[in-house]
C-alpha cells in the first residue's frame, strides 16, 4: 500500500513514521509513506498558500490552487486513489473504516491548517471527509497519523505473530478481556486464579465473561450492535443487562 500525505509540515509525518511497527513496515517494504509539502505548489515567490476569507471573519484559509495542483502532480503516478480530508466536520473514524481502507492500494490524506481549506479544493479532489473525534486540533497531521497507523497495522505481515490483532478490542465488537503477566502478586493484587490453572476451557470462559463485563461497564453502547450468542446473553443477564 502507498499512503501519500499532503501537508504543510512534512517533517511532522516523517518523524512520526520512523518508529516502532510503522518504521519496521516501511523498512520491510510493506508500506510506502510519502509526505508532500503543498507549499511547493504555491506558484508565488513568497511561497504563500493562505489568504483572508471572502466575506470576512477570523483567521486565514488555505487557497485552492496549491492543494489542487499538488494533488494533480501526485495523482499522475496513481490510479484513482481515495482522498481523505482530515477535518472535525468529517465522519468519525472507527475500526470498520480502518479495515475498509486497509484494502485500498493507494490512499491520499490531505491535512488542513489555520481555518481550513477553500471549499472548491475539497470539492475538486476529496472523496471522504474524516474526523478522529469531536475536538479541534491545530492541524490535520496528528489526525492523519492516527488514521494511517490504524490502517497500516492491519496490512498483511505488518504485525508479528506476537502482536496479532485477531482477538483485540473491536475485532468482534466487544472490548478485550484484561491481561496479566508476571509477577503473580503485584503489591498485593493477585492474578485471577483461573489464568494459572492451565485449564484452557475455563480460561476461555473466564476471558469471554471478562470481555463482556468490560464492555458492559465501559462501553455499553457497543453491546447494542454486536451479535451475542445465547451463552453471552446468559452472562449479561447475571449482571442485569437484560
Ligand atoms: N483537524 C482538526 N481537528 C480535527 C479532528 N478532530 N479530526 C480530524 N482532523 C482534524
Amino acid at each position: 500500500m502507498k499512503i501519500v500525505i499532503m501537508t504543510l509540515f512534512p517533517e511532522m509525518i516523517e518523524d512520526a513514521v520512523r518508529h516502532s511497527i510503522m518504521g519496521r513496515a516501511i523498512e520491510n517494504g510493506l508500506i510506502q509513506i510519502e509526505a508532500v509539502d503543498f507549499r511547493a505548489f504555491s506558484g508565488n515567490k513568497h511561497n504563500q498558500v493562505d489568504d483572508y476569507p471572502y466575506g470576512g471573519g477570523a483567521g486565514m484559509l488555505i487557497m485552492a490552487k496549491p492543494v489542487v495542483d499538488c494533488y494533480r502532480h501526485i495523482a499522475k503516478e496513481m490510479k484513482s486513489p481515495r482522498v481523505m480530508y482530515m477535518t472535525p466536520a468529517g465522519k468519525v473514524w472507527n475500526q470498520e473504516m480502518a479495515i475498509e481502507y486497509s484494502k485500498e492500494e493507494e490512499v491520499v490524506i490531505l491535512c488542513g491548517h489555520y481555518e481550513g481549506i477553500d471549499q472548491r479544493a475539497i470539492e475538486a479532489i476529496v472523496t471522504d471527509e474524516v474526523s478522529i473525534g469531536d475536538f479541534i486540533l491545530t492541524g490535520g497531521e496528528l489526525a492523519a497519523m492516527v488514521v494511517a497507523d490504524s490502517i497500516i497495522r492491519l496490512l498483511p505481515n505488518v504485525l508479528g505473530k506476537e502482536e496479532s490483532f485477531e482477538k483485540e478490542s473491536f475485532s468482534e465488537g466487544l472490548l478485550e478481556h484484561d491481561h496479566y503477566t508476571r509477577p503473580q502478586n503485584f503489591e498485593g493484587r493477585e492474578v485471577p486464579e483461573v489464568l494459572l490453572s492451565g485449564n484452557h476451557k475455563n480460561i476461555e470462559m473466564y476471558r469471554r465473561e471478562n470481555s463482556l463485563l468490560n464492555t458492559l461497564k465501559k462501553r455499553p453502547d457497543l453491546l447494542k450492535t454486536v451479535e451475542l450468542a445465547e451463552k453471552d446473553k446468559k452472562i449479561l443477564k447475571k449482571y442485569n443487562y437484560f
